[in-house]
C-alpha cells in the first residue's frame, strides 16, 4: 500500500527543476510546459521576481493570523480592487475555498432578501472545485457519486440556454448565478459574450448576484487580467486562485456594490488565508502582469501554437473543434485519447486531456513564439502518430 492516498492517477515522471516554459525531469530530460501546473505558473517557472519576493518576505515574516492587520494583505486588496473595479476582498488558499466564500456570501445575501432555501444557479459542465459546497456547484455525477448527500441550494441549467433561466424568474429563493466565463475542466468552452450580457441583464432585473469563477481563466491567461474584462461583462462577485500566486497557494473572493457589504465580522474566516507571504507573492504577480501588460502575449502565443499545429497536422478531419480564449486552448479530437498525454511526454511536451476528448493547452504567458510553434507542432505530431496507430 502506498503512503499516499491514490486520489490521482499519476504519470511515472517527476520534475526536478523549471525555468520559464521549460521543466527538466530527474534524468535531466527537457520538457516544454504546455500546462503550467494546470493554469498556475502563468509567469513561468521560478520567475526571478517571485523567487526574490519569497526569499525576502520569508526572511521577514511568514504568518501572523487574521486577528491582526496585515499590511501586505491590505496592499494586495487595494491592487486587486483597483485592477478589477471590485470593492472588497476575502483571501483564502485555493480556488475551491474562494468559491466556498462566494457560496456563503450568496447564501447570506439570499437570507437578507428573505429566501427560504437560498439557491444558486449553476451550469452543466461546470467545475468549481472538490470541497462540499464547490462540489455541489460542480456538474457531473461521477465526481459527486459516493459523496452524497450534496449540499442543497443549487439549480443546474444547460449552458447558454436563456429560456431555462427565464423559466426560473418567479423562484424567490434564487440569489445568484455562478459561472466560469470560460469553462475549463468542462472542455475549454467560453460562454458566448451575448449570453454573458443576458446573464448580466437578468441579474440586474432579478437582483441576483452574478458570480464569475475565474480560478482558471484569470490572472492574464485569457488575454486580459481577468477574462471578464475582455468579454465586457462585469460580475458582482469574482473568485480566483491558481495563477494569482504563480505556484504559491492563494485564493480570493472579490465583491462589488451590495455584495461587498454582505459578509461581516465572524461570518467567514481562515487561519492561513491572506498571510504576509502569500499576499507579497500575489502582489508581485499582479504587478508583473500589469506593468508589463503580459496578458497581451496571450493571443500571439495562441496564434503561433495553432498555426504550427495546423501546418503539421496531416489529417484535419481528426480535429472536431478548436475552442478557448487566449491561453486556454481546447483541441477536441475524434481520435482515442488514451495514452495521448504519455505520447506527448515521449516527445518532450506536457499537455492535458479534459472532458474525455479535448486536448487542453494552458501554456505560460512567457512562452516564446518559437516554443509556441514547437508546442503546436508537437501536439499535431502526437495526433498524426495516433491516426497511424488507430486501426
Ligand atoms: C474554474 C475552477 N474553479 C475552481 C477550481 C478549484 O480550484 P482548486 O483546485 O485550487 O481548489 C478549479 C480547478 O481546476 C477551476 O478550474
Amino acid at each position: 500500500m502506498s503512503a499516499l492516498m491514490p486520489t490521482y492517477k499519476r504519470l511515472p515522471l517527476a520534475f526536478s527543476r523549471g525555468a520559464g516554459a521549460i521543466l527538466w525531469d530527474q534524468r535531466g530530460q527537457r520538457y516544454l510546459d504546455g500546462l503550467s501546473g494546470i493554469a498556475v505558473t502563468n509567469l513561468g517557472h521560478c520567475h526571478p521576481a517571485i523567487t526574490e519576493t519569497i526569499a525576502t518576505q520569508s526572511s521577514t515574516l511568514l504568518h501572523t493570523s487574521n486577528l491582526f492587520r496585515i499590511p501586505a494583505q491590505e496592499r494586495l486588496a487595494a491592487e486587486l480592487t483597483s485592477a478589477t473595479g471590485m470593492d472588497s476582498s476575502f483571501f483564502c488558499n485555493s480556488g475551491a475555498e474562494a468559491n466556498e466564500a462566494a457560496i456563503k456570501l450568496a447564501r447570506r445575501y439570499g437570507h437578507q432578501r428573505g429566501a427560504k432555501i437560498p439557491s444558486i444557479i449553476v451550469l452543466e459542465s461546470a467545475f468549481h472545485g472538490r470541497t462540499m459546497g464547490a462540489l455541489a456547484a460542480t456538474a457531473g455525477h461521477i465526481m459527486q457519486a459516493d459523496f452524497e448527500p450534496m449540499l442543497p441550494g443549487f439549480i443546474r441549467v444547460p449552458r447558454e440556454d436563456l429560456s431555462a433561466l427565464k423559466a426560473l424568474t418567479d423562484n424567490t429563493d434564487i440569489c445568484a448565478i455562478l459561472v466560469e466565463p470560460v469553462q475549463g475542466e468542462g472542455g475549454v468552452r467560453p460562454l458566448a459574450e451575448q449570453y454573458l450580457r443576458e446573464l448580466r441583464n437578468l441579474c440586474d432585473q432579478q437582483q441576483w448576484l452574478l458570480m464569475f469563477d475565474e480560478v482558471q481563466s484569470g490572472n492574464g491567461r485569457c488575454g486580459a487580467l481577468y477574462a471578464f474584462q475582455r468579454l465586457g461583462v462585469a460580475p458582482d462577485v469574482l473568485t480566483t486562485a491558481k495563477g494569482l500566486g504563480n505556484g504559491f497557494p492563494i485564493g480570493v473572493c472579490l465583491a462589488k456594490g451590495n455584495a461587498a457589504e454582505v459578509l461581516g465580522a465572524g461570518h467567514h474566516g481562515t487561519t492561513f488565508g491572506g498571510s504576509p507571504l502569500a499576499c507579497a507573492v500575489a502582489s508581485t504577480v499582479i504587478n508583473i502582469l500589469s506593468s508589463e501588460t503580459l496578458w497581451s502575449q496571450a493571443d500571439p502565443i495562441r496564434q503561433a501554437i495553432l498555426t504550427a499545429f495546423e501546418a503539421e497536422l496531416e489529417d484535419a478531419s481528426v480535429v472536431t473543434d478548436i475552442r478557448g480564449l487566449g491561453l486556454m486552448i481546447g483541441i477536441e479530437t475524434a481520435l482515442p485519447t488514451d495514452g495521448l498525454v504519455q505520447r506527448a511526454l515521449d516527445r518532450g511536451i506536457i499537455v492535458n486531456v479534459t472532458a474525455g476528448n479535448t486536448i487542453r493547452l494552458l501554456p505560460p504567458l512567457v512562452m516564446s513564439l518559437d516554443e509556441a510553434g514547437e508546442l503546436g507542432a508537437g501536439v499535431a505530431q502526437v495526433l498524426n502518430q495516433t491516426t497511424r496507430d488507430t486501426p
